[in-house]
């Protein structure tokens, strides 16, 4: 795709997202100011919102009203902020940098962190019941958040790259972190795409096979920049997963075979888009960006 449609098309779903997220969590004379001024803080510091993105362009593609879904995309955003505020904790991953500020925990405390993330993650599924989408396909959205929210994803994976932080991990111990921490949450904004647009079977398998290489994808790189990164573009510390004694794939395969691995995976989404044609060029555009991204 020409990189001036796919700059344009990228921008109407972006400033879908921000246009949203910037109405959330305003305080106004609510006793509780200071909460909603730290979930507040995390959400509008920037970030990429690949995964809000995501969620769109599935409905689109599978001929669904984006303006719908929207608040469902922007949930899983604030579900995925949340993620980051309690990732950054001093018990987890005890980073001070985040999207290019002070980590929320470093500006409003710890408790405070907590509670943004705590009150962010019930947001997003507030949000995403609030979507004007027909009751089951709003439904079928929160259902999929859910999981991937839960122990089977996000905490799940959590609690794995923790528990085996000090530990030599193969490659499918690390694989089992990956898909749950990460991949998870990519693979339920595209479902929640096509849910929302009520796609059919085939549509939803696509997706999941697209998703689930570019979320394994996406997790590598991140690896690789944790370590070839620059810290004022990346927007989060440069050797973080080396001092939380982390394996990472780059222990594994080394940065020229991670980069290798990145381009497959590529390769691998890219190809399960198959079915929606040239319809899928933004989206492939979108993935060949993400394996040599920066930030
Ligand atoms: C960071 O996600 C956490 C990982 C899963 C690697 P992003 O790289 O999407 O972070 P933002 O949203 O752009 O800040
Ligand atoms: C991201 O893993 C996992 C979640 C936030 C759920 P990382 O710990 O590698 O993410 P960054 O590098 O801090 O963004
Ligand atoms: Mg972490
Ligand atoms: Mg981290
Ligand atoms: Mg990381």
């Amino acid at each position: 795709m020409e990189q001036e449609i796919f700059s344009l098309h990228m921008e109407r779903h972006r400033t879908m997202v921000e246009d949203f997220i910037a109405t959330q969590c305003v305080a106004a004379d609510e006793p509780y100011a200071r909460l909603l001024d730290a979930m507040r803080y995390s959400l509008t510091a920037g970030g990429k919102r690949l995964r809000p993105i995501l969620t769109l362009e599935f409905c689109r593609l599978c001929g669904g009203d984006i303006e719908a879904a929207l608040p469902a995309a922007c949930g899983v955003e604030l579900l995925h902020t949340y993620s980051l505020i309690h990732d950054d904790l001093p018990c987890m991953d005890d980073d001070d940098l985040r999207r290019g500020r002070p980590s929320n925990h470093r500006v409003f405390g710890e408790a405070t962190a907590v509670l943004a993330g705590d009150a962010l993650q019930a947001l997003a599924f507030e949000t995403v019941l609030s979507a004007p989408l027909a009751p089951e396909r709003a439904l079928r959205c929160a259902q999929i958040l859910t999981h991937a929210a839960g122990h089977a994803g996000i905490c799940g994976g959590q609690q794995l790259d923790l528990a085996w932080e000090g530990k030599k991990l193969d490659r499918d111990e690390l694989l089992e972190i990956h898909l749950r921490k990460t991949s998870a949450l990519i693979r339920a904004a595209c479902l929640m795409g096509v849910a929302a647009a009520g796609g059919t079977a085939a549509q939803e398998d696509a997706a999941r096979r697209y998703a689930d290489s570019l979320g394994l994808a996406f997790q590598i790189r991140d690896d690789m920049l944790d370590i070839i990164g620059d810290e004022a573009t990346f927007g989060k510390p440069i050797g973080s997963d080396k001092t939380e004694e982390k394996t990472t794939f780059v222990d594994l395969l080394g940065l020229d075979g991670c980069a290798r691995e990145v381009t497959r995976l590529t390769d691998e989404a890219v190809s399960a888009l198959g079915i929606f044609g040239s319809e899928a060029d933004f989206l492939t555009t979108l993935s060949r960006g993400m394996e040599t991204r920066n930030s």
